[in-house]
């Protein structure tokens, strides 16, 4: 049984005014709103359990060890990972990818390779990239996205090449939140011997993801869009692969034996993990995939799907109003232009009626390029979120045709 009002009394956030009026929060997809479970472990490892982990024998340390190690166990089990050992925890997506290009990238990638990814990444799945390319010589190619924001694969085969060493591309567009078919370009990667990073960190929000039946060779994801805290994520990685990776930051907890005539190094985990991590983070991040697993990411995906439909209705009514990425494959996530007013105007207003949007280039300047324009209002929908939301969305952008009349 789906109770929405139940479900929303659970995110203490969400029951706010913006002024005098009710918040709608529609920027899910720059970060979630949080459950008050998540905030509730947050609060309970500061107020009784903290303390630094592996490093202790005392009982705050062994409690912290063990709540932190649990999440890794967590995080494997939501997103069916080999075992605990193909998480690493990070600060985010954007560090996870970081993460690849410095270790595995620097040790496979060299002059005259190629690097794959699309036109629709977020800049965080294109600048790690570049700025490895420039350091060993190699070359960046793109696949190119059509006019309805979906890949165009027809020459997958040839953007493929021999000189490939890794694709890297996003599960869902961050900035029109298509669903990118990533089971067939992990197949024409894997044909080819190719490994193959997803940035998941707007695909684990919305749907069921199971790493072993994807067959990617690494799955980065953020706990902040999954209803969990800021600055802290996982990259999930096939063991065999993590194996043989070379470190990327050096410190503490990721040694073997250190001697000043050289160090060697833990196994993975600990190996890509240096210093003291962000505990209490990890902890709400294991509460954050608990509080969604009990909601069940079907029931995520559907509720979704329900307000993605009335969505698309609702906003077909109003004047001047142009989706931008109009596949059929996507999230409930309506990036649009209006006429010729500026994306900025439109949030400024919305903010106003209590309604919170992104507008901007959405950290994906090559998709604005591709469409000719320099931003989209962006309106990213959670299962939290409710058909009168979108109704009080639609009244907003009345309102903003109204005063640009
Ligand atoms: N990547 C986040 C967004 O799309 C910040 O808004």
């Amino acid at each position: 049984m789906w109770d929405i009002e139940q479900i929303r009394q659970d995110f203490p956030a969400l029951h706010q005014r913006i002024g005098d009026k009710p918040l709608v929060y529609f920027d899910n997809a720059a970060t979630t709103q949080k459950p008050q479970a998540v905030i509730d472990a947050i609060a309970h490892f500061y107020t009784t359990d903290c303390s630094n982990i592996h490093r202790g024998v005392h009982t705050l340390s062994q409690r912290a060890t063990a709540a932190y190690e649990q999440v890794r166990r967590d995080v494997a089990s939501f997103v069916n990972a080999e075992n605990e050992s193909s998480v690493i925890f990070t600060r985010g997506t954007t560090e996870s990818i970081n993460l690849v290009a410095q270790t595995y990238g620097r040790a496979h990638v060299g002059a005259g390779d190629e690097i794959l990814v699309s036109e629709s990444e977020h800049h965080s799945n294109i600048v790690p990239w570049q700025m490895l390319c420039t350091e060993v010589g190699a070359t960046l190619r793109v696949i190119p996205i059509g006019d309805t924001g979906d890949w165009d694969l027809s020459d997958l085969d040839n953007l493929i090449s021999d000189r490939t060493r890794l694709v890297s591309v996003a599960h869902v567009s961050n900035a029109l939140g298509v669903i990118n078919p990533i089971e067939a370009v992990i197949a024409a990667a894997h044909a080819q011997g190719v490994p193959v990073l997803i940035d998941g960190a707007q695909g684990v929000p919305h749907l069921p993801v199971d790493v072993q039946s994807l067959d990617c060779d690494f799955y980065a994801f953020s706990a902040h869009k999954v209803y969990g805290p800021t600055g802290v994520g996982a990259l999930v990685a096939k063991t065999s692969i993590l194996a043989d990776m070379p470190p990327w930051q050096g410190g503490g907890d990721m040694i073997e034996r250190v001697r000043f005539e050289g160090t060697t190094f833990a196994q993975p985990p600990n190996r890509f993990e240096a210093g003291t991590p962000n505990i209490a983070d990890v902890i709400g991040f294991g509460a954050a995939l608990h509080y969604i697993d009990a909601l069940g990411m079907s029931n995520i995906a559907a509720a979704e799907d329900r307000l993605l439909q009335y969505g698309n209705e609702a906003l077909a009514t109003v004047d001047g109003l142009r989706i931008v990425g109009t596949t059929e494959s996507k999230g409930a996530l309506f990036s649009f232009v209006m006429d010729d007013i500026h994306p900025h105007d439109i949030g400024t207003i919305l903010d106003h009626e209590g309604i919170a949007i992104r507008s901007g280039h959405h950290c994906a300047q090559p998709v604005m390029d591709h469409f000719g324009i320099g931003a989209t209002a962006r309106a990213s929908l959670a299962f939290y979120n409710t058909e009168s939301e979108i109704d009080a969305l639609v009244a907003g952008l009345g309102k903003v045709q109204s005063l640009f009349a």
